[in-house]
């Protein structure tokens, strides 16, 4: 595969391309936001040719320094932050970091932040003008600003009167970042739909914390973090495919994706995308391996890749 691959290259990345209602990707990856630099920082390490879209850090209106060190703690394989948003703001992003990606290969996913509804709004207003901007994911699932965990997923009205004034203001697809934290993850995301929202990311990092021992400490700055990669994997599955069991609408699959087995498994239970996070910090690799993989599979089981989206059924596993 990989011979024939770099013959004929454009012919067998065609078999990868999916969508997102009107947002088509080439190749259904997704680099999450915040585990990818602004976009730019890898290109050197990653071939972004097997991108289908890099999500830059979330952007909030001023510049973030963010939580104290010690923001990352490795812990049972998952990976546990605090980073607290820590972005160089709208003007900072617009003036210097943008012109940088304006000519990289994968769409790009603006994603913004706020700590009001107010912020959301004036950031997307104010950065609305860039072409290059394939779509906004609004990140209102983020587990480290508020010292309590909550924001404002679990906050419904105004998660709700969020997506309607954001549809106001720009003509781009909106995703929702849905918080895993919440048990009705389909009711939250039907909630986004049913106010304007095109698609849905689920899910954000899950609350998390860890304590030293045998001193018992916070092992970061704040108590509680947000928890990532391949531990998190079963219970992102499962959100997706309840979701998915309830919504038609477009969703990309998050959390815990580290190799081809999980990608697939996000896709076959109807996921239309695939955000790549933590995964891409042990192998810059990663999007050209699932790439390669996922043809290799496509191929092998004879079906297409529109084909594998939602293929995992319940009757398979009543053997009727
Ligand atoms: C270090 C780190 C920083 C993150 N920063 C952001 C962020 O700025 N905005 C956001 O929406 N998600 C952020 N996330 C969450 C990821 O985008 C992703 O949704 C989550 O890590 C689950 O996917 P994964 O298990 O593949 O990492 C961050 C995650 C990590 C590990």
């Amino acid at each position: 595969m990989n011979e024939h691959y770099s013959n004929n290259e454009e012919a067998y990345i065609e078999k990868l391309s999916t969508n997102l209602g009107k947002l088509k990707l080439k190749t259904p990856w997704i680099m999450a936001s915040g585990t990818f630099g602004y976009g730019y920082e890898l290109k050197e390490v990653t071939d972004y040719r097997f991108i289908g879209a890099i999500t830059t850090k979330t952007i909030t209106r001023k510049t973030k320094a963010g939580n104290l060190p010690p923001r990352l703690f490795q812990i049972n394989k998952g990976l546990l932050n605090t980073i607290g948003l820590a972005n160089a703001g709208m003007e900072d992003f617009k003036d210097g970091i943008f012109p940088l990606l304006k000519d990289i290969e994968p769409r790009l996913i603006l994603s913004i932040g706020g700590e009001s509804v107010d912020e959301y709004l004036e950031v997307i207003e104010n950065l609305e003008g860039l072409k290059k901007v394939s779509a906004i994911e609004l990140n209102v699932s983020c587990p480290n600003i508020d010292i309590s965990g909550k924001n404002l997923c679990q906050s419904p009205d105004r998660l709700s009167s969020l997506v309607k004034l954001a549809r106001g203001i720009t003509s781009k697809p909106i995703i929702v970042k849905i918080t895993p934290n919440e048990i009705n993850t389909a009711g939250i995301s039907n909630l986004c739909i049913s106010a304007g929202a095109d698609i849905l990311n689920i899910s954000n990092t899950f609350t998390g914390t860890f304590l030293t021992f045998p001193d018992l400490k916070f092992v970061l700055s704040r108590p509680l973090g947000g928890y990532s990669g391949k531990p998190v994997f079963p219970i992102s599955l499962a959100k997706v495919w309840q979701t998915r069991q309830e919504l038609n609408s477009p969703i990309i699959a998050s959390g815990g994706v580290e190799d081809l087995k999980s990608a697939i498994s996000f896709l076959a239970v109807g996921a239309n995308a695939v955000s790549i996070g933590t995964g891409i910090f042990k192998d810059y690799g990663l999007p050209k391996k699932l790439s390669l993989g996922l043809l290799t599979y496509l191929k092998k089981r004879d079906i297409t890749i529109d084909k594998l989206i939602g293929i995992a059924s319940i009757e398979d596993n009543r053997g009727e």
